[in-house]
């Protein structure tokens, strides 16, 4: 099979942290794109002889490994926004929709299913404008407050504390608090930590024992501000390192359980992007971490990176669009690998040892509200192309897992590229909610380095690798396969060999639609569903088509 790039390339690629191929013909195509593009163009009319599948070779060494990849990374993200929390998850105990305490039962099933590693909560921009007190005791005595940043609408802060720990509790997730750093104090997040964590006759210990839970609670993550150079207060990196110490000193977890740093994780607002601006951020924050005391401390650095296309504001639609818009959104969503590596070798420069996690604990598509909308309440449907837009980016954060180690697409419910969509009593799981549940194996799996020629899907002034791939081992010793077709018209033949077992048998299950815009409604919700596909395996070698976008999961035996 002719290939659109020189062995020399694919063997710096290789070299490079064992990454695919098509991470270096990425990296060529932004440096040279005119000139790529030509050859993947030529490359492509040379190598698809019309009605034929490409042939893809994977080679799967696995007596090699990489790093854990961190269940962290299949993180979510619920915010006040919309309808993410009121009618997403609450709709109270007296609705007639079946709930328990409030909480909807049919969404507390479909996230049990995917095993939901973490929450966080409660924002967002949200977050650095919310008061915890707000938040707690009988609901009719709680405060009706305004939510500005969305909307404008009343919060009637009927969930708060209790009900998200509650809410976790039935999901069974950690819980990510983010704390108001931008417009509350040391104080008031100290004293929520206390109200969370302490096991100690303490008054907070008391009143959320007579709110309810006399067992203190645990927190894993705890965001110290969000976006505090944007709508977290508008902070420079100096301004910000400064509260975030204070924070990071004052605000404590008192868990019996959780006294070792590891097991509350403290989240410093990191960069949102990729030029200077960011790369100072990343910088300071770095450098101030390099010099750390005893007294302050972070174990993760924030990193926000939004999937919109053609800039601010979002304009791209999340249904009826074609291929053009398709091809356009997937090149934009795989500059998530130069970000991460950008902002990954500015934190190696002062944490060689990779102490400090990346947290990309904001990340999926937003595109323009869906008509009709509240334009405040970031309504968007979730499309075919949002399945693959997933796949390609858990396989980002899954490659680069010896920093990236936890990561929440926005959000979870209702809101941006949400996994799951509400209507009063219907629900609707969407084409992003299947790949999660597809990549199950991969939570705390061993990432087994693939190399492959991904070759090139080309449309318009846009060359894409035509395909992406990970491979995984699990706890068990089983070794997993993903694979995804980018090409929305041509399948493509595997054959993977993979090298140090003896497999036997092979099965597995494939995402896809007939249109790249295809979605899943409350009147046809199993337009996506994963299917089971054919794969055989013979001499150690497995051979399976692809359809074209598509996402598949294969496990040998
Ligand atoms: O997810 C929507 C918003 O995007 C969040 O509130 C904010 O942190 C980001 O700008």
């Amino acid at each position: 099979m002719s290939t659109p790039y020189d062995d020399a390339t694919l063997a710096a690629a290789l070299h490079d942290h064992s990454r695919p191929s098509f991470l270096a013909i990425r990296t060529a195509s932004r440096i040279q794109r005119p000139v790529v593009l030509v050859i993947a163009l030529l490359a492509s009319a040379l190598t698809v002889p019309f009605g034929f599948a490409q042939k893809v070779e994977l080679s799967v060494d696995t007596s090699r490994t990489g790093a854990k990849i961190d269940r962290n990374i299949f993180g979510q993200f619920a915010e006040h926004l919309g309808h993410g929390i009121y009618d997403g998850i609450w709709v109270g105990p007296d609705s007639k929709i079946s709930n328990t305490r409030g909480i909807r039962n049919d969404v507390v099933a479909a996230l049990k299913a995917i095993k939901v590693p973490n929450v966080r909560w409660p924002g967002g921009c949200f977050a650095d404008e919310y008061h915890w007190r707000n938040g707690i005791g009988p609901a009719d005595k709680r405060a009706v407050t305004l939510n500005p940043n969305w909307g404008g609408v009343t919060e009637s802060n009927n969930f708060g504390t209790h009900e998200f720990m509650d809410f976790l509790d039935q999901i069974g997730a950690d819980a990510y608090v983010s704390v108001n750093v931008g417009s509350g104090t040391p104080r008031e997040a100290s004293e929520w930590l206390e109200y969370l964590t302490t096991a100690q006759p303490t008054t907070l210990a008391k009143e959320r024992a007579a709110n309810g839970h006399l067992a203190p609670y645990k927190v894993a993550m705890l965001g110290l501000g969000n976006e505090s150079w944007d709508c977290g207060g508008n902070m420079t990196p100096d301004y910000y390192l400064s509260q975030m110490k204070i924070y990071s000193r004052f605000v404590r977890n008192f868990h019996p359980a959780q006294q070792d740093k590891q097991q509350m994780l403290k989240i410093a607002v990191g960069p949102g992007g990729a030029e200077p601006r960011w790369t100072d951020w990343t910088e300071a924050i770095m450098k101030a971490y390099q010099q750390h005391t005893w007294s302050w401390d972070i174990q993760g650095l924030s990193l926000h990176s939004y999937t919109v296309g053609h800039g601010w504001p979002p304009s791209y639609a999340s249904v009826g669009f074609g291929e053009t818009e398709y091809a356009q959104i997937l090149k934009s969503t795989l500059d998530m690998d130069a970000l991460i590596a950008k902002h990954s070798a500015i934190m190696d420069k002062y944490d060689p040892d990779k102490k400090v996690a990346l947290f990309v604990d904001e990340w999926g598509g937003w595109y323009a509200p869906l008509p009709g909308s509240n334009p405040g309440f970031l309504v968007q449907q979730n499309s075919l192309r949002d399945a693959i837009l997933a796949a390609l980016n858990l396989n980002i954060f899954a490659r680069h897992g010896d920093r990236v180690r936890g990561a929440n697409i926005a959000q979870m419910i209702n809101v941006l590229q949400a996994l799951i969509l509400t209507d009063k009593e219907k629900m609707v799981l969407t084409p992003t909610y299947y790949v999660y549940k597809m990549y199950l194996p991969f939570h705390d799996a061993t990432l087994i380095p693939v190399t492959f020629n991904a070759g090139w899907y080309t449309h318009g002034d846009v060359a894409l690798p035509r395909v992406d791939a990970i491979a995984a081992k699990d706890a068990d010793g089983k070794f997993w396969l993903e694979i995804t077709n980018l090409d929305p018209n041509e399948p493509v033949e595997i054959e993977a060999k993979f090298t140090g077992i003896t497999a036997k048998a092979a099965s597995g299950t494939t995402l896809t639609a007939a249109r790249v815009d295809s979605v899943n409604t409350f009147d046809t919700p199993n337009t996506l569903l994963p299917k089971p596909i054919a794969a055989q395996v013979q001499s150690g070698k497995l051979t399976l088509k692809l359809e074209p976008k598509s996402v598949t999961v294969v496990s040998l035996e």
